[in-house]
Order: structure tokens, then sequence, then C-alpha cells
């Protein structure tokens, strides 16, 4: 990859459109189950440590091979040394990844006592020499996600530009403070406004449920970025304006006034992928911890489930979770192109 390769994107679709890091959420299986619906957006995983990954091997074995499908993926990055940065891109470059991003908006009280985090919003010294210092030992793209101040009192303009001189070749704004951490609203004024300054594409983050309100939020932005709109449902990403998922058409006659209700038959496969994806990376007691909380949401529009539920957040093996997955095909073998999302399964 190449250090200019998000200009590059920029000539191939006039906006970017991204899954959010999400600690938790943004790992292998999750982003393969976006990707496979949503094949025109950029991953950016879920946080790993500079330091963990220098100092652990066992963390850089297990969260960073990922598929093709995934590609092409940016890894996020955080902590405070420079140095560790530096060798924990010597160890990303391996896996042939597209970027790396770092991690300058986690408000989390522990990350920012530590000095990590949103906290280098207020020590503009170690952003600058953590971007510098990694953009030197890398030929990956750099790219940075921060927040539009850390308690409203600093200027977006200086810092941004300040990280462009560093050699960030993209910055994602979330249009929170970090002192709001996720209460209020996000608010994108000063993310229009930085634009003007930066000649790096820049990218707005925060309350964008769906691609549609991504693209009337972008305004003269580069791209948008979603995160919690994207849990269980990577229909999110999805327009009337895009042509096909990774495998197959996309039926138009899904979309109610521009949001993608996808099929219980859509749902059911896509159940059954993540979970599969899943419990090929995840010790089967990890496996059903993790994935029991995300296969009872992906049924949260249909009602009539209740049963099959109350098993869903109990399964302890991949054969539980399919034969349940199965029982609810079978059952409602004749309702399979019916649409939750908009009340078609209700009665049922
Ligand atoms: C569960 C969860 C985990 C998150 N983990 C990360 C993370 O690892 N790195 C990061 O930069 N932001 C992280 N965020 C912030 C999101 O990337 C995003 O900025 C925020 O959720 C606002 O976007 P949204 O309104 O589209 O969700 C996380 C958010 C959530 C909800």
């Amino acid at each position: 990859m190449h250090k200019d390769f998000w200009q590059q994107q920029l000539k191939k679709h006039k906006k970017l459109c991204f899954l959010a890091p999400m600690d938790g959420y943004g790992d292998s299986p999750y982003r393969q189950t976006m990707k496979r619906v949503a094949p025109h957006i950029y991953c950016i995983s879920e946080f790993y440590s500079a330091d963990g990954l220098v100092h652990s091997k066992f963390l850089g074995d297990s969260v960073l091979p990922h598929q093709d499908i995934e590609k092409p993926l940016i890894i996020q990055i955080f902590w405070k040394h420079p140095e560790n940065f530096a060798k924990a891109a010597k160890i990303i470059e391996r896996y042939n990844v597209a970027g790396i991003d770092i991690n300058m908006g986690c408000p989390a009280k522990k990350v920012v006592r530590s000095g990590h985090g949103s906290s280098l919003l207020i020590n503009e010294d170690l952003a600058f020499e953590i971007v510098d210092t990694l953009n030197k030992a890398t030929k990956l793209p750099i790219s940075v996600k921060t927040r539009r101040s850390f308690d409203g009192n600093q200027n977006l303009v200086k810092f941004a530009k300040w990280l462009e001189n560093a050699g960030a070749k993209l910055i994602t704004i979330h249009g929170r403070t970090a002192k709001q951490a996720y209460t209020g609203s996000a608010d994108f004024t000063d993310i229009y406004e930085l634009k003007k300054h930066l000649s790096i594409p820049v990218i707005c983050n925060g309350d964008i449920m769906n691609y549609d309100q991504g693209m009337q939020r972008v305004q003269d932005l580069d791209g948008f970025m979603i995160g919690r709109g994207s849990f269980w449902n990577p229909w999110c990403f999805l327009s009337e304006t895009h042509e096909s998922t990774h495998d197959g058409m996309i039926d138009t006659a899904n979309f109610h006034n521009g949001i993608y209700h996808p099929p219980l038959r859509d749902i059911l496969d896509t159940m059954l992928f993540h979970a599969r994806e899943l419990v090929n990376v995840k010790w089967e007691r990890k496996w059903s911890l993790e994935i029991r909380k995300h296969l009872v949401q992906y049924l949260k529009n249909f009602p009539g489930v209740k049963e099959y539920r109350r098993e869903l957040v109990t399964v302890e093996s991949i054969d539980d979770s399919i034969r349940v997955i199965e029982a609810i095909r079978a059952k409602y073998k004749t309702h399979l192109d019916k649409k939750p999302g908009l009340g078609e399964l209700d009665k049922l």
C-alpha cells in the first residue's frame, strides 16, 4: 500500500463509507459480516494496544489475521509510546493491511488517566510525535480518529493541521467532545469548517444510522463513518444506489423510505455466517458468550420468535446455534421473504 492510498480511493468513490472501530465488536467475523452485505465499505478494526502488540506475540497472532473479504483493512492502535507504535507497525505490516489508524478519541477514564486515547487532544506534542514516528516507520498510510475537542476549549483546526504536518493521511472526527463521551448529540459544525483548512480527506462520525443519513450529513466532507448503527444490521450501509452485495444483486423492493429492510431469509443467513466465522477464531466457551448477544439481537424486530430467543441466549456450541436457526427457518418457511423490520411478521 502507498501513502496516497486514500487519495486514490477518493478517485474511485465520491464519498468514502467506513465501519467505525468498535472495541468488543470490530473483530474479523464482525467485519466479514458487514463486508459480505456491503462490499463498498472500509473497515477499521477495534483498537489494539501498540505496546500489547510489541510485547505479546499471542495478541498479534490472534487479532491481525483476516480474510480477503475484509480488504482493504485498516488496523487501529492506541497507547502512548511512539517507539512502540513504530515497532507495532512492523508487526502489522506482515499482515498485508491497507493502513494504520491511531486512536486519539477514546474517552474512557482509565485511558485518559494513563495519557492516551482522547488525552492526546491536550498533549499535542506527543500526538505529533506518535504520528511522525509511525509515519516514518512504515510504508502504510497513517490516519487518526479523534473527537472535535477534549472539553470544548481546544482548536480543532490547529490540532488537525498539526497532525497533517506530522504525516497523517486521513482524519476522522467524532462530533462530540471527549468530555461528552456518548451523551448529547454529535455536532459536525467544526468538522465542516475543518475541511476548508486541510488537504487530507476528512471523515465525519457520530449518530449516523444508515447510508442515506450519512450522505445527507457528509456535505463537502470526504466520507462518513457508522458505528452503533451497524449493530446486528450490516444492511445499514446499503442504499438504492448500490447494485450488489458480495453474494448477489440487491433487491430494491426491500427499501422503504431509503432504508433497507432485510427479509427473514437474509437475517437467518447472516446469523449463520456470523456464528460460523466467529467459531473459527474463538474457543467454543468464549464463542458462546459472545455469539449469544449477537444472535438474539439480529431478531430484535421479530417478536414472534420468543421461544427461540430463549434458546439462542443459551447456545453452547455452533451445532446448537445451527439447530435453532434452522428450526426458525423451517417454522417460517413460507414467510422467509417477509421483512420483520416492517412488521410483516408481527402477527405470526
Ligand atoms: C462499543 C463501542 C466500542 C468502541 N470502540 C472504539 C475503538 O476501539 N476505537 C475508536 O476509535 N472508537 C471506538 N468507539 C467509538 C466509535 O468508533 C464511534 O466513534 C462512536 O460510537 C460514534 O459513532 P456512532 O454514533 O456511529 O456509533 C467505540 C464505540 C462503541 C459504542
